[in-house]
């Protein structure tokens, strides 16, 4: 069926309801909005482009704190630093609860470090963060896998030469590969078949949770579960993975040895066997199948899109790459690797990756938060269980931190002295206690992978600069770049 079909179908069941029921349910004290209606809560107040136009408009009505109706249920918005801060770090355990992704819930149901809560949700942070900052483990550490992952990069982009490539992959691979390493203990080579599946099954995923049709069944799941629709579609790829994953994780347990864990599936199959007389453990199979999944999907997509659009950028503004090249030759010349130390010497790539990361703006209206009790916020009194959504977005661009804000100017994030000038505006990865877990990886591999590519090629574009266009491809829950080509030309001979 349509998508206009089955909004014409809300609408109608949406007008009977009203009808039937009178006026709509009211929660709390929460603070103002549109007024909403039964079943469609602001439906026909909402911008045709998407939840974050409408969400902007609603901001300068009603202010920074506004309450909208996403079909029948009340989400609170939060916008600009001031108000994000208050709640997600001023009241942090109150607003530490995990919303609901209502295209992906139907998979992950709560399990898993991303979707999470309570005590479920404690236990496996602390033990993913862990993990991770383990692995390696007294063997490899982080940057150690990260800087061999750019290097087989590198090689994999010598043999293009110079061709135009869509770099999609590329980035894919390589930022997976980081985890796959992490989580299961090995890389894959760029053309195996499986690992090529998986990506794609990430990609195509992503994609469809970003649409404008997952906005809508974000509105009206509850009734447009029972159609088909990309819903469908996402279930099916993320299930595709998950049976990969489980596939994993058996090879893992045959080859078990709980003296020398080898990965994070290693270190949780222990942990499991540890506690598996305790009935409330929080160590079984389902929790690891989806925290590595939640992993996967929040450590890939992420940091290979900032990645794309930060190309896509340079491509834009060739005098800024310039700028890096120069950067790259004085600190670390043209043989040497570079590492994590060259960060405190390159203030000028810094800053381009901060600016990329703002206007890249990956995740504008921010992963849903949800109270975890009764909340009293502002002089408003917000219900527990009630949905927050702290928009990144209106703190990435708000004019009162980032001057011209839609302009994209790396020289913001650089004081008078050339040196790297910190902005606490600048929140990509979110604050409070659900803060991104990856914020340490995603840094470091953005970081490294930008210099280790540009350190070896250039990057050309078949289009003049002023005719490159940035509009996303997709701006839902993850912004993403428009498809683009891209030639990497070697610098030096091979
Ligand atoms: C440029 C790269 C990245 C960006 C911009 C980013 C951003 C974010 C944001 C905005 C959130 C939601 C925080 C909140 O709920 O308020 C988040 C959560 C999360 N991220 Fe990232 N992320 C990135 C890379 C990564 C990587 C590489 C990993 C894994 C290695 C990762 C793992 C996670 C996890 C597990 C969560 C859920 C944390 C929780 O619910 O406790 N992220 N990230």
């Amino acid at each position: 069926m349509e998508l206009s079909a089955f909004l014409l179908l809300a609408l109608l069941t949406g007008l009977l309801l009203l009808l039937a029921r009178g006026h709509p349910k009211t929660y709390g004290r929460l603070p103002p909005g549109p007024h909403p209606l039964p079943f469609l809560g602001n439906l026909l107040q909402m911008d045709r482009s998407g939840l974050l136009k409408s969400f902007l408009r609603f901001r300068e009505k009603y202010g920074d704190v506004f309450t909208v109706y996403l079909g029948p249920r009340p989400v609170v918005m939060l916008c600009g630093l001031k108000a994000i801060r208050e709640a997600l770090v001023d009241q942090a355990e109150t607003f530490s609860g995990r919303g609901k992704i209502a295209i992906v819930e139907p998979v992950f149901q709560g399990y898993g470090v991303v979707f999470a809560n309570g005590e479920r949700w404690k236990t496996l942070r602390r033990f993913s963060l862990a993990t991770m900052r383990d692995f390696g483990m007294g063997k490899r550490s982080v940057e150690e896998r990260i800087q061999e992952e750019a290097q087989c990069l590198v090689e994999e982009l010598w043999k293009t030469q110079g061709a135009l490539q869509d770099p999609t992959l590329f980035f894919h691979s390589m930022t997976a590969n980081i985890i796959c390493s992490i989580v299961f203990g090995k890389r894959f080579g760029y053309r195996d078949p499986e690992f090529l599946r998986l990506l794609d099954l990430f990609y195509q995923s992503f994609m469809l949770i970003s649409s404008f049709s997952s906005q809508v069944f974000e509105l009206f799941h509850r009734f447009l579960k029972y159609f088909p629709g990309t819903h469908r579609q996402v279930y099916k790829n993320l299930q595709e993975i998950s049976r990969f994953i489980d596939r994993i994780v058996e090879k893992h347990r045959e080859t078990l040895d709980p003296s020398s864990p080898q990965d994070f599936i290693d270190a949780y199959l222990i942990r499991m066997d540890k506690e598996k007389a305790d009935p409330r453990s929080e160590f079984h199979q389902r929790n690891l199948i989806y925290t590595a999944l939640s992993l996967f999907f929040a450590g890939t997509e992420t940091t290979s899109t900032t990645l794309r659009y930060g190309f896509l950028l340079l491509l834009k503004y060739p005098h800024i790459k310039e700028r890096i090249h120069k950067e790259i030759d004085q600190v670390i010349g043209p043989h040497r690797l570079p590492s994590l130390d060259d960060r405190a010497k390159m203030p000028y790539t810094d800053a381009v990756i901060h600016e990329i990361q703002r206007f890249g703006d990956l995740i504008p209206i921010g992963l849903p938060h949800m109270v975890t009790r009764d909340t009293s916020f502002r002089g408003y009194i917000i219900p527990k269980g009630t949905e927050v959504f702290p928009i990144l977005h209106s703190a990435l661009n708000d004019p009162h931190y980032f001057e011209k804000p839609e302009v994209f100017n790396p020289d913001r994030f650089l004081d008078a002295n050339g040196a790297l000038k910190k902005n606490e505006a600048f929140i990509p990865f979110s604050i409070g206690k659900r803060i991104c877990l990856g914020e340490g990886i995603a840094r470091m591999e953005l970081f490294l992978f930008f210099i280790i590519i540009l350190q070896n090629f250039s990057v050309a574009s078949p289009m003049a600069p002023e005719d490159i266009d940035l509009t996303p491809q997709e701006n839902g829950v993850g912004k993403l770049p428009p498809v683009y080509q891209i030639s990497f030309l070697a610098r030096r001979e091979c």
